[in-house]
């Protein structure tokens, strides 16, 4: 039996303090992360340097303590190992070349080309497997499909994902055939992570919301399933997370659905309603708004405890809803982990 608490949650244990880790938890509310950024150029060159990638990734493990790390990458990093042209532009986010056509589908890489690109990826993985405190679990994670696929048809976030439902609607083979090769493309960059040293992986499925009726089943599940079969069939024990953010009732069902490990919650369902709905399937995480990283204060412990208790009765892994975002006061991370750990 591992003495890793993560571990022991995601195996179906009901722990009596949550081990706690937050999507994000490197980032730019740290003034540490800010320096390492900083002296990497900008946030790719920082993805790209072994190095200071394991640096930034240890940072808010050194400061709190958390129970995870979650490696330092962006889902993005896949479709440009796929050939798509990355950047980002500063105080707006990610830019990419966009895929609308059959050209630009066919000057992809096949799925199995993109582990040299990656390989700075992998070699934070060693890193991190080596340096990190032996009781902290290792997560590895990927874009799930549907979500990168609507940066790449975009070129850029959208609030409603339109570009990618247009091109779902006018050239439903060419969509599919781009969510088969990201499909492809995912289960070789999460087996190689695991390779690695990653000892958890994440599927993050941010848009899998905006996808409505028979869509919602064939383009967020359906593919995550691929993914977890495949995963499960070359790596039994590894633990898989599912973040299939603003499901909403469509949460119910989703451990055996997606047959993962456990289903990360967004903060747009209530812990109560998740205990009875979801939890009662598996191991669960989330889901403070992340807001209270800004606000503080009485609201913050009290929602943090109201997560706590109404998921106390099953396997929790404590996190927020979302992404911690670059306005967060660090201090309120701190009373955050204060109010889990000291009752
Ligand atoms: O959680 C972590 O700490 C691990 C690293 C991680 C990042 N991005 C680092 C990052 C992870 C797991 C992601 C996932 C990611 N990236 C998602 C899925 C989760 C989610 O938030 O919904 C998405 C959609 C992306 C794409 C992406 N990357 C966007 C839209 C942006 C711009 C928005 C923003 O916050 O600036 C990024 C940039 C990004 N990825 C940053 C970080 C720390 C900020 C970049 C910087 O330092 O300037």
């Amino acid at each position: 039996m591992t003495d890793k608490l993560i571990l022991r949650a995601l195996a179906g244990e009901t722990l009596p303090t949550p081990p706690i880790w937050m999507m994000r938890q490197a980032g730019r509310y740290l003034p540490e992360y800010r320096a390492t950024r900083a002296e990497a150029g900008d946030f790719l060159s920082l993805c790209y340097n072994s190095e200071l990638a394991a640096e930034v990734t240890l940072q808010p493990i050194r400061r709190y303590g958390f129970d995870a790390a979650i490696l330092f990458a962006d889902i993005l990093l896949l479709p440009q190992a796929l050939g798509a042209d990355l950047w980002f532009v500063t105080g707006e986010g990610p830019r990419l070349s966009t895929i609308t056509d059959q050209a630009g589908f066919d000057a992809l890489k096949p799925a199995d080309a993109v582990h040299e690109h990656l390989s700075p990826v992998y070699e934070t993985v060693r890193i991190l497997s080596r340096e990190l405190p032996k009781e902290t679990t290792l997560i590895g994670f990927a874009g799930a499909p549907w979500t990168v696929a609507t940066y790449m048809i975009a070129g850029r976030g959208t609030p409603d994902q339109g570009p990618a439902h247009a091109l779902k609607a006018e050239n439903r083979l060419l969509f599919e055939a781009l969510l088969d090769r990201l499909t492809e493309a995912t289960i070789g960059y999460l087996s190689s992570q695991i390779e690695a040293g990653a000892e958890v992986v994440k599927i993050f499925d941010s848009w899998a919301g905006s996808l409505q009726g028979d869509d919602f089943q064939k383009y967020a599940i359906e593919p995550a399933r691929r993914i977890t079969t495949e995963l499960k069939a070359r790596h039994p024990e590894t633990p898989i997370i599912a973040f299939p953010r603003g499901a909403g009732e469509r949460y119910v069902g989703l451990h055996q659905a997606i047959g993962a490990d456990c289903i990360a919650l967004d903060d747009g369902v209530t812990p109560e309603w998740a205990a009875d709905h979801v939890q009662v399937d598996g191991c669960v995480q989330g889901n403070l708004k992340s807001s209270h990283m800004v606000t503080g204060g009485d609201d913050l412990v009290r929602e943090t405890r109201r997560v706590v208790d109404a998921l106390s009765k099953g396997p929790h892994i404590f996190n927020l809803g979302h992404g911690i975002t670059p306005d967060a006061d660090p201090e309120n991370v701190q009373l955050m982990i204060d109010t889990i750990r000291g009752g």
